[in-house]
């Protein structure tokens, strides 16, 4: 009766059925999890961003695929602070990054064709790409200090039905950023066997320093098809907002034909309502200040991770550039499915590493929007655990 692109197994996994046991029985639950911005007790300009969403202007419907002029403007004076030059003519809107990647999913693949993702991972890649009848097959990150694309792995991923390489940088949940000679080997490898390279860069605002090596956005001068996917979830910390972007980069005779198909295929859908986007400048301003205290608090607790887990501790903190998430490798006297359950047990949440397929045990992953008690504490449970 129902479509193969919908898991038939939607029962909750053990992580989830616990959790949710301990919440019905009224038990404390320190979330290390905590991902959603709007929940992280952070100060919030409410007002300002209420009146954002007053403007006059939304009252009218002018349906624009690509979203109206005066947000693309906006989005490409984000980039332009950043010393990135975007034109607006090259940005379309979606309601949210997973969009963009349907819409992208759409524009490059047919059903079956593949698309290369990174492991470890942003875990809904599988999903995203399954809903449009594309396949996954995964390049691996290694890690020896830092993390790396394994290229030898990757160019062997390829095969006649990929279209595309997807990458997220910083990556979710490592936190590494793509290095320059990465980018322009990527870049490389896409143009030679005409794929797409399709650049997540969500958490690009989040470093906890700087680094002369670091590729932080795959935008500008390409020899590839290139796509910039990112938006207000994490560049203002408003994802109750929807509304996200495709920058198309590339060059010329490739990026206007795949414009053109994908403002055809925005057409379809007309997602980004009118509100957010004539408040789009308003809010991407007031983004600064809110992106500024999401930073503080990640930068915080990563470095309170690090420092807890270091000298004889027997847990090891991965070591991170930037992102709202630490990985810390536990010892393996527990499986990371036990680790987690048992820190359950002891009020804390946490997720395993297999989430997001790490290729061996056993990880945890932690995020630094959590309240600062709130981190320490849980990350003392843990300790106490070895
Ligand atoms: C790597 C990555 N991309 C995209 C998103 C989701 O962004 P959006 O809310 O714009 O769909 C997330 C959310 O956690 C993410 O981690």
């Amino acid at each position: 009766m129902f479509s193969a692109r919908v898991p038939n197994d939607l029962r909750p996994n053990s992580l989830t059925r616990l959790l949710a046991a301990r919440r019905a029985a009224g038990l404390e639950v320190l979330d290390l999890t905590e991902s959603n911005p709007t929940r992280a007790g952070l100060n919030y300009p409410s007002e300002e961003i209420l009146a954002s969403l007053s403007n006059p202007a939304s009252l009218s419907y002018d349906p624009q695929p690509a979203g109206l002029l005066l947000a693309r403007e906006a989005v490409a004076e984000y980039y332009a602070a950043r010393a990135i030059p975007i034109s607006p003519a090259d940005l379309l809107l979606t309601a949210s990054t997973s969009e963009g990647y349907a819409l992208l999913f759409k524009l490059l693949c047919d059903p079956g064709d593949e698309i290369l993702t990174p492991r470890p991972s942003y875990p809904l890649f599988e999903h995203l790409a399954a809903l449009e009848g594309v396949r996954v097959a995964q390049y691996p990150l290694r890690y020896d200090g830092a993390w790396r694309i394994d290229f030898e792995a990757l160019s062997s991923a390829v095969t006649p039905r990929t279209r595309a390489i997807a990458l997220v940088n910083p990556n979710n949940p490592t936190g590494s950023f793509l290095k320059h000679d990465e980018l322009a080997a990527l870049d490389r490898l896409c143009a030679t066997h005409s794929l797409a390279l399709l650049s997540d860069e969500v958490f690009s605002d989040y470093a906890f320093s700087p680094d002369a090596h670091r590729a932080e956005t795959a935008a500008g001068a390409r020899e590839s098809l290139t796509f910039v996917l990112s938006g207000l979830s994490k560049v203002a910390g408003l994802p109750q907002m929807k509304l996200g972007w495709i920058a198309v980069q590339g060059p010329s005779n490739l990026r206007q034909p795949a414009f053109d198909r994908l403002e055809w295929i925005a057409d379809a859908y007309l997602s980004a309502s009118a509100p957010v986007q004539c408040a789009a400048p308003d809010l991407l301003r007031l983004g600064r200040e809110i992106r500024a205290s999401i930073a503080r608090r990640a930068a915080r607790n990563a470095g309170a991770a690090r420092q807890l887990f270091s000298g004889g501790s027997p847990f090891r903190v991965l070591n991170c550039e930037g992102g709202w998430y630490s990985v810390i490798e536990a010892p393996r006297i527990r499986t990371e499915e036990d680790w987690t359950l048992e820190l359950l047990h002891h009020g804390t949440l946490v997720q395993p590493g297999y989430f997001f397929d790490f290729d061996r045990e056993a990880y945890l992953v932690v995020s630094g929007l959590a309240k600062e008690e709130i981190f320490d504490e849980g990350l003392a449970r843990l300790a106490r655990l070895a």
